[in-house]
């Protein structure tokens, strides 16, 4: 199990130092980053049942048709919530806007 977390980090590591786009902004990790930590309160996605539950914090395709990417990179800049201690990097926060931007 630690053997191939280990390999999986090398891999995406040296798929980091060979992308070009290593500094660009990455939607599928935002994806990733979106169902690890956003799921349990907003509809990631866009689809599925959940989208019909009226109440709760609005979809991330509601989001992405009322915030344009800055608004969105300076809210995600502050906790809100009841986000717990989740401290999003420049890169993730990122990543996070670049995949809500998808779902416009
Ligand atoms: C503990 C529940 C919770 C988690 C986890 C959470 N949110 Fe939220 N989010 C909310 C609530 C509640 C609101 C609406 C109230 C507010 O603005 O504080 C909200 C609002 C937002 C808004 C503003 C929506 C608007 O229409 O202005 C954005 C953007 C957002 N969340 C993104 C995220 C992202 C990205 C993550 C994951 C990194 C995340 N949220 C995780 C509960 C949560």
């Amino acid at each position: 199990m630690s053997r191939n977390v280990t390999r999986a980090a090398a891999v995406a590591t040296a798929m980091a130092l060979l992308s070009p786009l290593a500094a660009r902004a990455d939607a599928a990790n935002g994806e990733r980053l979106a169902r690890q930590w956003c799921a349990s309160c907003h509809v990631v996605n866009g689809g599925g049942m959940a989208a019909a539950i009226p109440q709760g914090p609005p979809s991330f395709r509601t989001i992405a048709g009322h915030l344009n990417p800055d608004q969105t990179r300076a809210f995600l800049s502050r906790p809100h919530g009841a986000m717990p201690d989740l401290a999003l990097t420049r890169a993730e926060i990122d990543d996070l806007v670049a995949y809500i931007g998808n779902l416009r």
